[in-house]
């Protein structure tokens, strides 16, 4: 039987968010924008989804813009805010998702924009007093992340928003892992948008939103048929969607119980792999974590052999993100934290969902530390932890 540690990267379907699209897909398939009964029945399924969403995050349903996923919501939040500008200055963390830190890239490289990529300290959090003394006369954006997708460290978002508000700066979170785990509340946090996605909470791949706070000008993205009030054309992805208010509403609602039984799996997996497999330890934060997010460092090893040999004992596991694992460079995220390169390389993500139980640590136990000496046994490297830490 297989085991699934990469809740981060997804989700399978949850069966209620599976029954509710199914509705969708093959039944009450039309149109919104169309004038008759089945595009009108589409129509009133997609303001309820949008309905359910606001009440879920503290907002007006005209705040919500739906997309394809966190990654455009990101680009529309950051492109579409400073289009409406000609230049200016953007502050970001070191550690966002490559959906943040390529837009920001581009707009430098780009458009003219100047960015300034805070750091973190040696356990991933972002310096509110680096954020705050990062602004500038022309800072237009701050853009920090809520909870990190690779190494699950919860960042102090309430404070920066503050920072923001008082400066009259907008400020967007990515909240792509935050959902499920967090309050995502945008009168509780403060924030003024806010980038969702189903697939980290058992919902479709494909569709996310973004919250904008009533006032911001966004330029879209995406022209053509005027959806979404002008922001974000294109015919709605309407199971998606109904699949997503579904995935949300059951995530928020369990979530400390939820939270409180994963944290439990969680720290019976760091212990044992700390434990019991020498030269190992965890990266990130102890307690400022998300339940569900465990980040190991083995040294002297590939993180990718590692995972090459779990597959198979059908076990799955991820080096840095899903969305970088193509490439063979450490993770941005290990190395802004000041871990050295060669160290980098050996970090091992298990984040852990739904059909996980301890069950599962013990089966990863009885095969990791095999994996751990036989890979050491033919690593050109040598590293002590004592010199890297
Ligand atoms: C923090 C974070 N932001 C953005 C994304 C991108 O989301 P999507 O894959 O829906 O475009 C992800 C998904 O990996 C993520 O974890």
């Amino acid at each position: 039987m297989e085991t699934y540690f990469d809740h981060s990267a997804t989700t399978y379907l949850r069966p209620e968010v599976t029954q509710v699209m199914n509705k969708y897909l093959e039944d009450e398939y039309g149109n919104p924008g169309s004038f008759h009964y089945k595009g009108l029945k589409a129509k009133l399924a997609l303001g309820a989804a949008r309905e359910k969403i606001a009440k879920i995050i503290g907002c007006d349903p005209s705040e919500i813009i739906f997309t394809g996923g966190g990654t455009e919501s990101c680009n529309l939040a950051i492109k579409g805010l400073t289009k409406s500008k000609k230049k200016g200055h953007i502050i970001t963390s070191s550690i966002e998702h490559h959906a943040v830190t390529d837009t920001c890239d581009y707009l430098e490289r780009h458009e003219g924009f100047d960015v300034t990529y805070v750091g973190v300290d040696k356990d991933g959090i972002v310096d509110v007093e680096q954020v705050r003394k990062a602004i500038r006369e022309d800072t237009i954006l701050i853009s920090i992340m809520y909870a990190n997708n690779e190494i699950g460290t919860i960042q102090p978002i309430k404070e920066i928003s503050e920072i923001a508000k008082d400066k009259g700066i907008v400020f967007h979170t990515d909240a792509c892992q935050a959902s499920g785990s967090l309050d995502i509340d945008v009168r509780n946090i403060g924030v003024d948008m806010m980038t969702l996605n189903a697939s980290k909470i058992y919902g479709p791949k494909g569709v996310g939103l973004l919250y904008v706070r009533k006032g911001i000008r966004l330029v879209p993205l995406i022209h053509g048929g005027g959806q979404e009030n002008n922001r974000r054309s294109g015919t709605e992805n309407v199971p998606g969607i109904i699949g997503f208010a579904e995935a949300l509403e059951l995530a928020q609602a369990e979530k400390d119980s939820e939270s409180a039984r994963l944290k439990e799996i969680r720290d019976y997996l760091i212990k044992r792999v700390v434990d019991e497999i020498p030269e190992s330890w965890l990266n990130g934060h102890a307690e400022k974590r998300l339940a569900n997010n465990a980040n190991i460092t083995f040294l002297n090893i590939e993180g990718e052999a590692i995972i090459l040999l779990m597959n198979e004992h059908e076990i799955y596991v991820s080096s840095g993100s899903a969305c970088t694992s193509k490439t063979l460079d450490p993770s941005h995220v290990i190395v802004a934290m000041g871990m050295p390169y060669e160290a980098a390389h050996g970090s091992i993500r298990f984040t852990l969902g739904k059909r996980n139980t301890k069950k599962d640590v013990d089966k990863l136990m009885e095969v990791l530390p095999d994996i751990i000496e036989k890979l050491r046994g033919i690593s050109p490297v040598h590293l002590k932890a004592e010199e890297i830490r």
